[in-house]
């Protein structure tokens, strides 16, 4: 066997800090920037080497791979010290186990009961805005979408203070992730007013999880089915035994939660700014949204007329995808294209790259929903936004249901007029590729009147 291609590294490393700096200055752009040196490209954060694939067919290979390319590396030994080994991040090994466990939560048969959540949860907390009322379009999807995960989690009975406690402290483990992803292990255990405030966020999910799981344990059975109900009756077939233990269902609640909040938060997020500022797809998706829904709230039985809404939700997410920069680890020597990878190379996939290749999307800069139009579309969602593989995101057809409901919903409802400068992209993407604050004054729409009117005077970062 030949002994294949060198891996090349990109350029502009500086000693120590290799290229930390230029990924922290502007990592987008960065990203951006590495096809053109290859199909996998080698970058050094501080001390640690991460080969970034760059290639959409070997980005498959290292999805399908999964055994091989397995969960792991800085991204993913973050995100253990709070989903401990939930779906998101146990290894392959145990992997399996577990989807089959928690695959019948999101069989299609359960999504017009979600649809229904989904829609009460909506229609509630949109009729808590107030006409006039200035806010922040990102906290606000994101408390909606907490609700709904948190509703389909555990039902809808959950105590509105344990909501608020898990949404702040989900909101701090977040926002400091990135950070602590990239900073050395000594580094991290200083005890910085940041990394206390992260490790103490990480510890209070975990127990009011806890709480949570060892309550509804109890008192659970509701006849209602959610994902808890459906892991806590779930049994090991050999020894008839629960399948899962407490910690391990902690594991799962938190795994869903921090999986399932942000990311269609953020895409909601940006698919409204998208077509704020592009007023033709605006005009058109308020025609679309007043002729099916005349005011109302979306529902399930609404999602095939709502095609346009779904194009919008779709190119927003191929334009910035929720989960952006995503690790593996190798667990034995092997071959990738023409390139030999010994055992414990870091690998790099990311959505955002292979969304912006101009090779798969013309013009990928550009903000077009009619690449997703249904006759012309290939694949239904923009490739790897949602993975690929046995790791594939299990919540992708939650995620399609709840964004499009979400977006009908609030554009139905509510006019918006985001600030000036409203939007300004975290100087660091966090775990998600979220839009950072984005405020915004709301009116009451009545029945379409102000079809005419998209006034957004923000720009793109
Ligand atoms: C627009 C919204 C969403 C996007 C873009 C998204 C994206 C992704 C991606 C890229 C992965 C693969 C990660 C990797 O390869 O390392 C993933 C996995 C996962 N997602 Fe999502 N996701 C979204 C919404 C959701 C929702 C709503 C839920 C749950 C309700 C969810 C639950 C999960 C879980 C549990 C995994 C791990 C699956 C496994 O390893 O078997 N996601 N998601």
């Amino acid at each position: 066997m030949d002994s294949g291609s060198a891996v090349v590294q990109a350029p502009g490393a500086i000693p120590v800090v290799g290229h930390l700096t230029a990924f922290l200055r502007a990592p987008l752009p960065f990203l951006r920037g590495l096809p053109a040196h290859g199909p996998l490209v080698t970058i050094r954060l501080g001390r640690q080497r991460v080969i970034v694939v760059c290639d959409p067919e070997l980005t498959r290979t290292v999805l399908v791979q999964d055994r091989v390319f397995d969960k792991g590396g800085p991204l993913y030994e973050r995100l253990r010290e709070a989903g401990g080994q939930g779906l998101a991040s146990c290894p392959s090994g145990e992997h399996r186990r577990q989807r089959r466990l928690i695959q019948p939560a999101f069989h299609h048969s359960r999504f017009p009961g979600y649809a229904h959540v989904m829609a009460e949860r909506m229609d509630t907390l949109l009729g808590g805005w107030h006409d006039g009322q200035t806010l922040d379009l990102t906290t606000e999807t994101r408390r909606i979408a907490a609700d709904v995960v948190i509703s389909a989690i555990f039902g809808t009975g959950l105590d509105a203070a344990v909501h608020t406690r898990l949404a702040t402290d989900f909101h701090t483990l977040l926002a400091g992730f990135t950070r602590h992803t990239l900073t050395p292990k000594p580094l991290r255990k200083v005890p910085t007013p940041g990394n206390l405030r992260y490790e103490r966020a990480t510890r209070r999910v975990r127990r009011t999880m806890a709480d949570l799981t060892t309550t509804y344990r109890a008192h659970g059975d509701t006849g209602e089915t959610n994902l808890l109900s459906l892991l806590i009756s779930a049994r090991d077939p050999e020894s008839d035994s629960p399948a899962l233990t407490d910690d391990e269902l902690v594991d799962q609640a938190v795994t869903m939660y921090s999986a399932g909040t942000e990311t269609t938060a953020s895409a909601v997020c940006w698919a409204l700014f998208l077509a704020a500022l592009h007023p033709e797809v605006h005009d058109r998706l308020i025609t679309e949204i007043d002729t099916v829904l005349d005011g109302r709230t979306a529902d399930w039985s609404d999602l095939p007329r709502l095609i346009y809404t779904r194009q919008v939700f779709t190119e927003a997410i191929r334009m910035y995808p929720p989960g952006w920069f995503l690790t593996r680890r190798t667990e034995s020597d092997t071959r990738l294209g023409s390139y030999d990878l010994p055992k414990g190379t870091t690998i790099a996939y990311s959505p955002y790259l292979i969304s912006h290749l101009p090779g798969l999307y013309p013009d990928p800069e550009t903000f077009d929903p009619d690449r997703w139009k249904p006759a012309e579309r290939g694949p239904e969602v923009p490739v790897t936004v949602f993975g690929g593989g046995a790791r594939k995101c299990i919540g992708d057809q939650f995620a399609l249901v709840e964004g499009v409901l979400l977006l009908a919903s609030l554009v139905s409802h509510w006019h918006i007029d985001f600030h000036p400068d409203s939007l300004s992209l975290p100087r660091l993407p966090q775990l998600t590729l979220n839009p950072g604050k984005m405020k915004a004054t709301v009116t009451a729409r009545r029945g379409g009147e102000d079809r005419q009117r998209h006034t957004s005077q923000s720009r793109v970062p």
